[in-house]
């Protein structure tokens, strides 16, 4: 247990060798934490758990540092798996335990783990008295779950935000100032552009729905992550300016290519952008992170992308990153296509049509060559990426 606050001590688990989050889909070269936490006043009251593998480390410790029994209350912000988990390995310690959380919450606890227990729904406003502390309750729909909310310890000053303001970031310290604050923000940035660009809209809602409250706010302490100790508001700054359809104005042209003419027309795009002074990555989706690519995307406002045209479709890899674009509804964002082929050409047309179906405007016609470009075909690539970055 690692005090953090006045009653609040830090129960969670340090995950050092997580790579692969979500199933295999978000990368975490920096593994990841599952804080849980403990308010121990004249109630004790446990915040969320960790992820099933830990269940068992999870569960000793706390046996290590208090009676299990003297819980009188869980509060569950948010059903998925890495943080709720653990939570049937502890009922069967404490079958009566009160469970807290959403209506949303209720309904999914039973559909993950079809138990009867003893579930309690509040809803944003409902509070719990523990002695000197209260805990407060802020429901935040699609924060990234139905059943998401956060727990504001009035008292102790402290929003127990679940995961929004997280990073998957194991780091031996507990709190951002202590951290490389490059590797903090790079963290920060990568969750949310692949796990909270959609709801962006509801982020800057509830961002000032709960700075309207006016509360004072200490610590902000997420489920995943370091603890915002120092100017803890500058992630809800951070978050609202990356809700606010975010790009830093470069371009960013990905590519798929079988034999390297699909590679050689994204460099000669490149080259164009540059010329224009523009900011550009000419980065291999086979090659290259698609979590970190993401968050490349999140700060471009030019998305250029180009696939070889197999069998009158697109690679692979361009499939999958155009997949994972589309889910995450870029707003903001102008783009355009490119690609080589042998035969028939395809590409390029696909290319567009699932840029738009994703909302991104498509800035001007795409651009092909057969087989190898020529030299004359190399320099229209360049013209290209100058015309795109005067879109930009
Ligand atoms: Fe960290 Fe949505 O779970």
């Amino acid at each position: 247990m690692i005090k953090i606050k006045d009653n609040i001590y830090w129960v969670g688990i340090k995950d050092w060798e997580l790579k692969k989050f979500h199933g295999d889909e978000y990368s975490t070269h920096r593994g990841s934490t599952y804080n849980s936490y403990l308010i121990k006043d004249k109630r004790t009251a446990l915040v969320d758990t960790v992820w099933t593998p830990f269940h068992r480390e999870f569960i000793d410790n706390l046996e290590k540092n208090i009676d299990l029994n003297s819980i009188d209350l869980i509060v569950i912000n948010h059903t998925e798996q890495d943080h709720c988990g653990s939570l049937p390995y502890l009922m069967k310690k404490i079958p009566g335990a009160p469970i807290y959380c959403s209506k949303n919450g209720a309904t999914l606890l039973k559909r993950h783990f079809h138990q009867d227990w003893n579930v309690n729904i509040v809803k944003t406003g409902d509070s719990v008295d523990l002695g000197d502390n209260k805990l407060v309750f802020v429901e935040m729909p699609m924060l990234h779950w139905p059943d998401s909310m956060a727990t504001y310890v009035a008292g102790a000053n402290t929003l127990l935000s679940n995961d929004a303001f997280g990073q998957h970031y194991a780091s031996p310290y507990m709190y951002n100032d202590e951290v490389d604050q490059c590797e903090l923000y790079q963290e920060a940035q990568k969750y949310y552009a692949n796990i909270l660009t959609p709801f962006s809209k509801l982020v800057k809602a509830k961002i000032k729905e709960i700075t309207a409250l006016n509360l004072p706010i200490e610590l902000i302490a997420p489920s995943h992550g370091v603890i915002w100790r120092d100017n803890p508001m500058q992630i809800v700054e951070k978050y609202d300016q990356w809700a606010s359809d975010y790009h830093e104005g470069k371009v960013i042209v990905i590519y798929d290519s079988m034999w390297g003419a699909t590679k050689q027309m994204a460099l000669a795009i490149a080259r164009g952008v540059e010329r224009k002074g523009l900011g550009v990555k000419a980065l291999s989706m086979g090659k290259y992170d698609k979590s970190d690519l993401i968050t490349e995307i999140f700060k471009s406002r030019g998305v250029i992308v180009g696939s070889s045209t197999v069998y009158k479709g697109i690679l692979g890899d361009t499939a999958a990153v155009l997949e994972m674009i589309n889910w995450l509804k870029f707003k903001n964002k102008i783009g355009a296509a490119f690609g080589s082929y042998g035969w028939s050409g395809e590409s390029v047309k696909i290319i567009e049509t699932r840029l738009k179906e994703a909302g991104i405007e498509i800035a001007m016609e795409g651009i092909r060559a057969q087989y190898n470009p020529s030299p004359e075909e190399i320099k229209a690539c360049e013209a290209f990426g100058e015309a795109f970055a005067e879109k930009v």
